[in-house]
């Protein structure tokens, strides 16, 4: 089973980057998480549906590819401004589309985010989980919102709370135990 892990963070110092490299360590057995390079987010054009006619462009086909081949997706998402960044959601919006095959259809996903401050992110974690149950992807899991961020992380970037550890290893379970492996669903 591979689940793949997306972080809504570009930055390279990116807490939410940092929580999923531990989640590659928290993984049961069984299961490998795999890290999506943020980069690929950067690379999308802006959803437009006049691109998304026939050919789309190469880094659309690579994020549907990726996101569609994973049995399952953990995200970690920043908070701005009390949502979403803008490069998540518009890739969300290119892997909601076309509806039905879409790479999101029927994908079980769960949602995790960090910030600095004293809420974790928790708007921008609700608002992904709408987001993507809207796009039609199948949110599990409890509510992970990692406060503090700043707290939990060595200077390598290396997860030190080991409760926290903890917490993403069950989610990890979770989502495992509720996913459909791509094989199968095909
Ligand atoms: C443009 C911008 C807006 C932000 N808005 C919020 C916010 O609404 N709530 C919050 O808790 N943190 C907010 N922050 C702080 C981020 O949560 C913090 O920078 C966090 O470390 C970003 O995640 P990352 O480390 O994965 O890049 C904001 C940061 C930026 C750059």
């Amino acid at each position: 089973m591979q689940i793949l892990a997306v972080s809504g963070s570009l930055r390279a110092g990116s807490y939410n980057t940092s929580l999923l490299r531990a989640a590659t360590e928290a993984a049961p057995d069984g299961v490998e998480v795999e890290l999506f390079e943020p980069a690929a987010i950067a690379d999308l054009p802006l959803y437009d549906q006049d691109l998304d006619g026939g050919e789309v462009p190469a880094s659309v086909e690579f994020l549907r590819e990726a996101w569609g081949s994973a049995d399952a997706i953990i995200f970690a998402t920043p908070e701005y401004n009390g949502s979403v960044p803008g490069g998540l959601k518009n890739a969300i919006d290119w892997a909601s589309r076309p509806r039905l095959e879409a790479a999101l259809t029927n994908k079980t996903v769960a949602v995790v985010s960090a910030s600095t401050g004293q809420f974790g992110g928790m708007w921008a974690q609700a608002d992904l989980r709408k987001i993507l149950g809207i796009a039609g992807a199948r949110v599990v899991g409890d509510e992970l919102p990692v406060t503090r961020a700043q707290e939990r992380f060595d200077h390598e970037g290396r997860l030190v709370d080991a409760e926290l550890f903890e917490r993403l290893r069950l989610l990890l379970e979770t989502v495992a135990a509720e996913a459909i492996p791509t094989a199968v669903a095909a």
